[in-house]
This record gives C-alpha cells, sequence and structure tokens, in this order.
C-alpha cells in the first residue's frame, strides 16, 4: 500500500437514504451505521492509523425530530457502554470532540467514562465527534486565549496557529490529511473547519451503512496517488 494519511476523518452520511431505500425506519439507518463503524474502527487500528476522527452528531442535528435524536442518544449511549471493553483491550485512546457538558445525564457520564478509561492507551487515536461544530469550536478556543490574555497569562502578540490549533479540542493531533464524505454530499456541514485546511477529500457515493473495508481500501489508496502541494511547488 501506498503512504498512509496519518490522521483521516470521516463524515458518517446516508443513513437516513439507506433506511429509506430498504423501507426501514431511520433508527435503523443509524444502528446499520454503527456495525459499519465498526469495521472502520478495527481496520484504522489495525493498520497503524494514527488518528480517526467520525463526525456522529453535530451541534445543528439537535434540530431533527425528538423521535430520531432519542433514537440517536438511545444508540451512543448503546455503543459507548458496549464497546468500550474492546476499544479499551485493542489500546485505543478515545476523545471526545464536541460539547459533552451539553449532553443528556446518562450519555455524559459515559463520554468521559470512555475518556477517563482509555486516556493512557497509546495506540489508535480515536476521536469521536458528538455535539460537535467547527465553529462552535473555534469560539470556544477564541474565548479561552481572550481569558488567558485578560489574565495576563499570554501576550496577544504571541498567539499563533499552533497556539490557536492547542486550544481546539483536536490539539496535540496532526491536521486531517484525509476527508471522506460517504453519501456523495459534497460539503463540510461544520467538521473540523481549521483542521482540514490542506485535507484531500474524497467523496464516494456510497451510503454510510454501506461504506465497507474495499471502500475504505480504495479511499486510502486514492489518498495514496494524490499530489500534496501545501502551496509548494513539487519537483
Ligand atoms: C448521518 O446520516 C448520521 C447523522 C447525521 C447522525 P443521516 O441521518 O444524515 O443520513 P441522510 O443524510 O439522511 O441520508
Ligand atoms: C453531518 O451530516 C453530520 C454527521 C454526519 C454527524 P448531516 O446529514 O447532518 O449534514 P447536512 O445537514 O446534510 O449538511
Ligand atoms: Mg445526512
Amino acid at each position: 500500500m501506498t503512504a498512509l494519511p496519518r490522521h483521516v476523518a470521516i463524515i458518517m452520511d446516508g443513513n437516513g437514504r439507506w433506511a429509506k431505500a430498504h423501507k426501514l425506519q431511520v433508527a435503523l439507518g443509524h444502528r446499520k451505521g454503527v456495525e459499519a463503524l465498526r469495521a472502520i474502527i478495527r481496520e484504522s487500528s489495525d493498520l497503524g492509523i494514527e488518528a480517526l476522527s467520525l463526525y456522529a452528531f453535530s451541534t445543528e442535528n439537535w434540530r431533527r425530530s425528538p423521535q430520531e435524536v432519542e433514537a440517536l442518544m438511545g444508540l451512543l449511549l448503546e455503543y459507548f457502554t458496549g464497546e468500550i471493553d474492546e476499544l479499551d483491550e485493542k489500546n485505543v485512546c478515545i476523545r471526545i470532540l464536541g460539547d459533552k457538558d451539553g449532553m443528556p445525564d446518562k450519555q455524559r457520564r459515559a463520554l468521559f467514562d470512555a475518556e477517563a478509561r482509555t486516556k493512557g492507551n497509546t495506540g489508535l487515536k480515536l476521536n469521536i465527534a458528538i455535539n460537535y461544530g467547527g465553529r462552535a469550536e473555534l469560539v470556544r478556543a477564541a474565548k479561552a486565549l481572550a481569558k488567558k490574555a485578560a489574565e495576563g497569562r499570554i501576550d496577544p502578540g504571541d498567539i499563533t496557529e499552533d497556539v490557536l490549533a492547542s486550544e481546539l479540542y483536536t490539539a496535540g493531533l496532526p491536521d486531517v490529511d484525509l476527508l471522506i464524505r460517504t453519501s456523495g454530499e459534497m460539503r463540510l456541514s461544520n467538521f473540523l473547519l481549521f483542521q482540514c485546511a490542506y485535507a484531500e477529500f474524497l467523496f464516494p457515493e456510497t451510503l454510510w451503512p454501506d461504506f465497507g473495508l474495499k471502500d475504505y481500501h480504495a479511499a486510502l489508496d486514492a489518498f495514496g496517488r494524490r499530489e500534496r502541494r501545501f502551496g509548494g511547488r513539487n519537483p
């Protein structure tokens, strides 16, 4: 295989359309989506990818019907309580990107627990974006820096790109190298706005519940064929 991306980000989209195509309730589409996710996490870990960031629930997804939001919250809880042992065994280090405090009690506790339990793990860095918005993340970072400046702990003139990055949920992680959005939609929907500055984008048509290892390998191969210049000129 060609060079692997260090950091892969995935916008797991298309669960609703998958459910519709199979004449099933949307909740079943999300459930099927969780199954797809398991295989991709395992493969990322086995391949030795450094970081995997998955968009699971955006700050805008609260706009969906109460039934769908409830189904998603139920699945989240089920996922974190059911998978944590295996993830921990696989040495996966979980980080939640997003506002955990804005989550319902049980979910919030499960998210904090998952992070605490896998904190010292040195394998795949698995970031799950929940109640996440890229703009909200930047506002939060701006507030943190403004507070430090007001308290005299940082000189505004010393704020660099790296300093700002260190206030994001992804602090300490490399920038996103490869962004995959399934289901053919071609937009970021407020995901990792700062971190995707030089990411390579792929928009496979496959709906997320159908996204399997073959699709993942095809995406990684396509990434390996991209020529990245970062504004410079390759020889
Ligand atoms: C993505 O699937 C999962 C979440 C947003 C939680 P969608 O539910 O957005 O699927 P489509 O876009 O309706 O097909
Ligand atoms: C983005 O998908 C969020 C997740 C996959 C969790 P959406 O389906 O919510 O995005 P839009 O509304 O189509 O932009
Ligand atoms: Mg969608």
